[in-house]
């Protein structure tokens, strides 16, 4: 597949359970796009910061900033989207001060339960409607949404259809459907997946992603299979890890001394990883038996914490797989 087919809906909705690399698979993807060429804007849906970290960046701020050449980033919280909305519908830029409180948001979205979901995805429609506030233009080719965690995902999409069921006529109505509709045409908007090689999210994937289908019918393109060991340790590594004469010639060969305590430790790494490595082999194959899109396999990368090298590398990994597809 080529680059540019993968990135022809301008939406791609990055969406998976808590923890399974949601930030980084965005990141990396926004990379591909930057470097394709793409102007790309990355919104991470709560206020962790982690996307605009993993670019050396501090705080995340309501409005799209540039965290490296292409790539903008803003972080969208509800308080923020209800102010913006009040602003461009109904003027009311010095009531939504107070009116858009924390306090008064929850209060309101207690009432109106999905509300703070359709702020959210209103915001996303202004980022694809070129529409920034005060007037001014957005000119982003690609807009990365990094979606709340899998349980969430399906109410948050599907709350612009619970909206329009809910209300039968009028601007929300109107506005509801808009949304729905640049959810669910695929030449707009597209939902990847992403898991990890273990029991529980592997499930939940395929459970999501029959949702997509038949709840939501939001369409989607691959499923990343992240943090694959077998695929960033080759088998030779960990036979070389497990055989204590290898490991000795390797030490000795860059000058290293290990002792009894050193080997038993690698060893015993060794055999964790190895053991790990059977057990993501058995669920990417549960996996590959039952997913209905392709599946884009991307490696455990070792270390303390991902950085943007990391992300670099990923973005590669992408790109050679999708021209695989
Ligand atoms: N391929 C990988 N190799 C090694 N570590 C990874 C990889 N992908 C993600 N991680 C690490 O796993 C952790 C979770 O990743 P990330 O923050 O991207 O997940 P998330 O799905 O966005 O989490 P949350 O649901 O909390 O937002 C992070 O510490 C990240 O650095
Ligand atoms: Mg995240």
């Amino acid at each position: 597949m080529e680059i540019a087919d993968f990135l022809a809906p301008r939406i791609h909705i990055v969406c998976g359970k808590g923890g399974v690399g949601k930030t980084t698979v965005s990141a990396a993807l926004a990379l591909v796009a930057a470097r394709a060429g793409y102007k790309v804007c990355v919104a991470e849906i709560d206020h962790k910061g982690s996307l605009p970290r993993l670019f050396g960046a501090s705080e995340p701020s309501y409005e799209p900033s540039e965290l490296s050449p292409g790539v903008w980033a803003l972080n969208v919280m509800p308080e923020d989207a209800l102010a913006e909305y009040l602003e461009v519908q109904y003027h009311m830029k010095r009531v939504s001060k107070v009116l858009t409180s924390t306090h008064f948001t929850d209060y309101i979205t207690t009432a109106a339960p999905g509300l703070k979901d359709i702020l959210v995805l209103g915001k996303i429609w202004y980022l694809e409607q070129n529409r920034a506030p005060g007037g001014r233009r957005y000119d982003f080719d690609t807009i990365i949404v990094d979606a709340p965690a899998a349980g969430h995902m399906i109410t948050f999409l599907a709350a612009p259809m619970g909206l329009a069921d809910a209300v039968q006529v009028g601007p929300v109505k109107r506005q509801a459907d808009w949304l729905i509709e640049m959810l669910t045409n695929p030449a707009r908007s597209i939902a990847h997946l992403v898991t990890l090689p273990e029991e529980m999210p592997v499930a939940e994937t395929l459970e999501t992603s029959q949702k997509l289908d038949d709840e939501l019918g939001v369409s989607q393109g691959v499923t990343f299979a992240n943090g694959v060991y077998q695929d960033s340790l080759s088998d030779e590594h960990l036979a070389l890890l497990t055989k204590p004469s290898s490991l000795q010639s390797c030490a000795d060969s860059v000058g290293l001394r290990l002792d009894k305590e050193d080997f038993d430790a690698l060893n015993g790494y060794a055999s964790f990883l190895e053991a790990r490595s059977a057990i993501q082999a058995k669920h990417l194959r549960v996996l590959a038996k039952s997913a209905t899109r392709p599946i884009v396999r991307l490696p455990h990368l070792f270390g303390s914490g991902l950085t943007l090298p990391d992300i670099e590398t990923l973005a590669d990994e992408i790109e050679g797989k999708l021209q695989e597809l």
